[in-house]
């Protein structure tokens, strides 16, 4: 079976994406420097799967450290999960952001085709669109208008991918576009662990409902959607992880360069999410209604059909199920993953 480096393995998505890999029968390298996620994460991705994955503690920025791991293993493919996600962090602190963010990539690319391996899924965002024309968005969308260098980030390494792979037809380059991914494992041994007061809705959720926070706050209720709060398409966390295995079976068959949508296709409001987390933990969840926040859109949806076409995935699980198992996953690790 072929043999998949995942960078950024052991935060949010590259753990549960190295669950599902290593349950598909692919074997298994995590790189990772644990600027956002712990090594105990290596342990529970074994106690959930039966195997724990090779490690490198090392940072994307090391670039003779890059080619000492292509030296060591023989690599088929690479998922890029690695970088810095914090939109309002990013832009306090721009040049941080670009560096690992695109220098970091710029090193991983240069390393992988140096030792010859030219396939790689990277983790692009819905952030790319920018304020979308319409809804649902397809991949032929208008991209660009980012208003944060995080976004900005995500959009200049898809045309680093894009102009790399256009005079050499050897590389395979999946560009998977996320829309909001929320929720946990099953187990209740993986899930996100966000540094100080989260920035996003549901880990924001999840604090009101264990006490530490005490009320939601609803940025802006006179948006143009059916309550007037924004709406975005949630995509459990488990859903996303097995679009990536669709998405490295796809790349390791074929040529070229592909944008592919990770969404359910359903939009939901922010008041839709709260009553679902209600419902979750069997509480009445506290809010209030404040201003917008600067940078938010009103809507954002996927339409996820090429996924289906392509990858042969569609997400499976619904928002009751990503609430339910985001619950299950606070109740269990009050301190986070420690
Ligand atoms: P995360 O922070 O949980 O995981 C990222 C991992 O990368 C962390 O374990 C961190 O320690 C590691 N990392 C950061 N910089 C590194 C470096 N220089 N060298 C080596 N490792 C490094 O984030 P996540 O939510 O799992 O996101 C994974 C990817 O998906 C990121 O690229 C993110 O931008 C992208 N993405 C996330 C979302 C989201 O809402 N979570 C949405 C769209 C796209
Ligand atoms: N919201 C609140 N209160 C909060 C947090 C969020 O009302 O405390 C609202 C927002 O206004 C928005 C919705 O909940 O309407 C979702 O907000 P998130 O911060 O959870 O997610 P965003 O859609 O703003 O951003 C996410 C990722 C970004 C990514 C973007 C586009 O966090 O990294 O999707 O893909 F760039």
């Amino acid at each position: 079976m072929a043999a998949i480096l995942v960078t950024g393995g052991t935060g949010y998505i590259g753990s549960h994406t190295c669950v599902e890999l290593i349950q598909a029968g692919y074997e298994v390298i995590v790189l990772d420097n644990l600027y956002n996620s712990s090594k105990v994460v290596l342990d529970r991705i074994q106690t959930i799967t039966g195997t724990k994955p090779k490690f490198y503690d090392m940072d994307v920025l090391d670039r003779a450290g890059l080619d000492r791991v292509f030296a060591e293993n023989h690599i088929d493919a690479v998922i890029h999960f690695a970088g810095y996600k914090a939109v309002g962090e990013s832009v306090e602190k721009p040049l941080l952001y670009y560096e690992n963010n695109i220098t970091g990539s710029i090193n991983l690319y240069q390393a992988m085709k140096k030792a010859g391996c030219k396939t790689i899924v990277f983790s692009s965002s819905a952030t790319v669109y920018g304020d979308p024309e319409k809804c649902p968005i397809t991949e032929d969308s208008k991209v660009g208008g980012t208003t944060n260098p995080y976004g900005t980030s995500k959009l200049m390494n898809e045309k680093i991918l894009e102009d790399t792979a256009k005079p050499d037809p050897d590389w395979s380059v999946l560009l998977l576009r996320y829309f909001n991914p929320i929720g946990a494992h099953q187990s209740g041994l993986l899930g996100e662990v966000p540094n100080g007061i989260p920035n996003n809705l549901v880990p924001y959720i999840a604090r009101v409902a264990n006490g530490t926070l005490d009320y939601l706050r609803v940025f802006g209720n006179d948006y143009p959607t059916p309550d007037g709060t924004g709406v975005r398409d949630y995509i459990h966390v488990v859903d996303l992880a097995k679009g990536h295995i669709g998405a490295v079976e796809y790349a390791l068959h074929h040529k070229g360069v592909e944008h592919i949508n990770l969404g359910t296709g359903i939009g939901y409001s922010v008041l839709d999410v709260l009553h679902a987390y209600e419902k979750a933990c069997g509480k009445t969840l506290p809010y209030k209604i404040l201003a917008r926040r600067p940078g938010d859109i009103a809507e954002c949806y996927a339409d996820a059909s090429k996924a289906k076409k392509l990858l042969g995935w569609s997400a499976q699980y619904g928002i009751d199920d990503m609430c339910r198992d985001s619950w299950n996953f606070t109740l269990k690790n009050p301190n986070g993953i420690e």
